[in-house]
């Protein structure tokens, strides 16, 4: 049927819209309208190009999704999609640049293009005069599938290119992926509709771009990262990435906007830090950074190896995400007698780290995840934020493993567990419960306490055991002597372990005080609490209402502060202490010094004395810049386990690094 001109001028004012939303739909802050009426756009759009035959190639109503295949057909590309070779430390860096520089036979910076190694699914799209005729994946390099049917429902890929003159052929190469959020949107449905809840993005997009039904495809958030091009017909390059990109985004076509041109390796290890600390604060996931030489002319004179280039390399970050099972599930009792499920697992190298244990949170959070022991489990350490199971991976087929149950008494002491709120347990003994007391040990000699090097963990649950030390007054009391009844200590050790006490005696205030354990009372709270009275007396008169007046201590803090000292048995405890010669230097609470001032740290890896927030609010309070990633301007790194890569890259500039000893003692000399 011909169209009237009323249809033929409706039909293009539909596609404007609809491409208007496209583009939208692609800027996160942009408004948008509801999935629905857009579906609905596209419908009618659809439906009067079928009554009057007004289909074309390039017309958004191809987003809906043609009709099923039966069947991939095979795509051979004229040009191999190669894949890259991995470096995964700076060494193997500088050597990438070596031999470029060698082949190149320059002396001076090469300038790189640094990109995000986005986790998703590499394709190929053919333009032929601007209109997207084919689309392929990767396959095995040589040949791939033609997926054109689902790639047209993908909605920030362009159908036309703008501007791009007849008689050209281009096929551009980047990532189809999925953003955190649109997976998390997803699953989000899925759990909704009672569909099953897909794993991670990556495998998910995988598996979108490999349907037969588009119309099963157009229902995934796909979007995609164009980083190179394959065939180029009749139309002139640029002579460098940075402008490529230029020129592919006025085409329509998405890049990536995280990437950065930079000059020489040093540049590219600030561009790897930097990435590597804004990692879970990018929308899409990663696994590294892709470092590609910025001239197109020296690609070309660098060429390639059988399955790489030589002008590129991936920079592999530690894996975000690995499997595990779960072999028993503790439940711990903690400083202030809350009760706390810890996940045993199967250990699993992940994030950087080898991790056997994660905690659980509570009860709620077993339930959510529908856990069981002897479940196979993802487990997730992202950036130094600890580890967690993020999914079950078997929970269909797991009847014969053991549900989780809570427990009705404390594990450590048998006393009556209580509830303290909607999900947390508690045991109710208090102090007398020996869990409880070997974790106020514990908490009280540790690094940041009291720092008595040499009464660890082992040796205080001992001691506790064999009814030598039944508070932390009677640490001081310790005497080689009657160190002598335990059989693993030699005298040595026992001297040691003396000299360390009598060295712990002479502390600070802020020390102390995070050492006596209040709820809630964690370092900076110390320190603040001390930088506002002084000394522990006024910290121990005053009332919730002048806690209250301390920065950052509100009604729930001040009313553990005071709840602490208004207790008889902690009084005296603390008078025992500084009978046995425990002391600090008189704090100055009328110094406004910010010693720190103009100085710049970053901290990374896990500070197994505080957590990192904790650290960051000290140094803030002492005139330090904290910030999130390592370059020439960082004067200090604050490395703890797993710090990875910010670790080596500070190596490589030359930046100070301190372990967590060093900075602690370094904080004492400046309070
Ligand atoms: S360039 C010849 N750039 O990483 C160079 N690849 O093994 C081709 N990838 O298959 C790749 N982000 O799927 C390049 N910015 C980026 C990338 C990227 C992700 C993937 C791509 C490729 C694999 C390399």
């Amino acid at each position: 049927m011909t169209a009237p001109a009323k249809i033929k001028q409706e039909v293009s004012s539909l596609r404007e819209e609809i491409e208007y939303h496209n583009r939208l739909y692609h800027s996160l802050d942009a408004p948008r309208i509801p999935d629905a009426d857009y579906d609905a756009l596209l419908l009618r759009l659809q439906r009067l190009e079928e009554i009057y035959d007004l289909a074309t190639p390039d017309s958004p109503s191809n987003r809906v999704g043609s009709a099923p295949l039966t069947q991939f057909v095979q795509v051979d590309h004229e040009i191999a999609m190669l894949s890259l070779d991995k470096v995964s430390d700076t060494k193997e860096l500088r050597d990438f640049e070596k031999r470029i520089k060698k082949r190149l036979g320059v002396k001076k910076h090469v300038t790189y293009s640094c990109e995000p190694k986005v986790d998703g699914v590499a394709v190929s799209l053919l333009y032929q005069d601007g209109i997207l005729l084919r689309a392929a994946t990767r396959g095995d390099g040589k040949t791939g599938e033609d997926i054109t049917h689902n790639v047209k429902t993908i909605r920030c890929i362009p159908l036309k290119l703008k501007g791009l003159k007849h008689s050209t052929r281009l096929e551009v190469r980047g990532e189809i992926f999925i953003s955190k959020s649109g997976f998390e949107r997803l699953n989000e449905r899925g759990k909704r509709e009672g569909k099953k809840v897909f794993v991670n993005p990556r495998n998910t997009a995988a598996g979108a771009v490999r349907q037969l039904d588009p119309k099963a495809t157009a229902k995934i958030p796909l979007e995609m990262f164009c980083y190179n091009v394959g065939v180029v017909d009749g139309l002139k390059l640029p002579t460098s990435l940075a402008e490529l990109f230029a020129e592919l985004s006025a085409y329509g076509l998405p890049v990536n906007p995280d990437r950065k041109t930079v000059k020489g390796i040093d540049g590219c290890l600030t561009y790897c830090s930097s990435l590597l600390s804004k990692r879970n604060d990018l929308i899409y996931e990663i696994d590294g950074a892709v470092i590609k030489v910025d001239d197109l002319y020296a690609q070309q004179a660098l060429g390639q190896n059988s399955k790489s280039p030589r002008w590129a390399v991936a920079y592999k970050f530690p894996a975000e995400e690995s499997s595990s099972r779960v072999l028993e599930v503790e439940f711990q009792v903690g400083r202030t007698g809350t009760i706390t499920p810890v996940a045993r697992l199967d250990p699993v190298f992940v994030g950087g780290v080898t991790v056997s244990n994660t905690t659980l949170h509570n009860m709620d959070e077993i339930k959510r995840l529908g856990l069981r022991i002897g479940d196979s489990v993802i487990v997730r350490r992202a950036g130094d934020v600890i580890p967690k199971i993020v999914y079950v991976l078997n929970s269909e087929e797991n009847n014969n493993h053991n549900e989780i149950i809570p427990p009705s008494h404390c594990p450590a002491c048998d006393s009556p567990v209580e509830k303290d709120g909607d999900v947390l347990l508690r045991c109710s003994a208090g102090i007398t419960c020996p869990a409880q007391k070997k974790e106020s040990l514990k908490h009280f000699a540790s690094r940041a306490a009291m720092d008595i090097v040499g009464l660890g963990s082992k040796l205080i649950e001992k001691l506790v055991d064999v009814a030598l030390l039944d508070s932390v007054a009677d640490i001081y009391e310790l005497k080689i002597e009657k160190l002598a009844v335990l059989d693993r200590l030699g005298p040595k050790s026992s001297q040691k372990l003396i000299q360390a006490i009598e060295k712990s005696k002479t502390t600070t205030l802020p020390r102390f005080i995070f050492a006596l354990g209040i709820r809630e009372v964690g370092e900076a709270t110390a320190l603040a609490l001390v930088k506002y009275f002084g000394d522990i007396e006024s910290i121990a008169n005053a009332s919730t209402e002048e806690l209250e007046k301390v920065e950052d201590i509100g009604p729930i803090v001040a009313q553990h502060v005071s709840a602490f000292f208004s207790n008889k048995h902690n009084l005296s405890l603390i008078q025992k202490i500084r009978n046995s010669g425990v002391q600090w230097p008189h704090f100055d609470t009328k110094s406004t010094r910010k010693p720190l001032n103009g100085k710049t740290f970053v901290l990374s890896g896990t500070l197994e004395t505080m957590p990192r927030n904790e650290a960051k609010a000290i140094l803030l309070s002492l005139g330090a810049k904290v910030i999130s990633s390592v370059s020439k301007k960082t004067d200090i790194l604050v490395a703890g386990p797993g710090a990875g890569s910010k670790l080596s890259i500070a190596k490589e500039l030359g930046i100070n690094i301190y372990d967590e000893r060093e900075f602690l003692s370094f904080l004492d000399d400046l309070r």
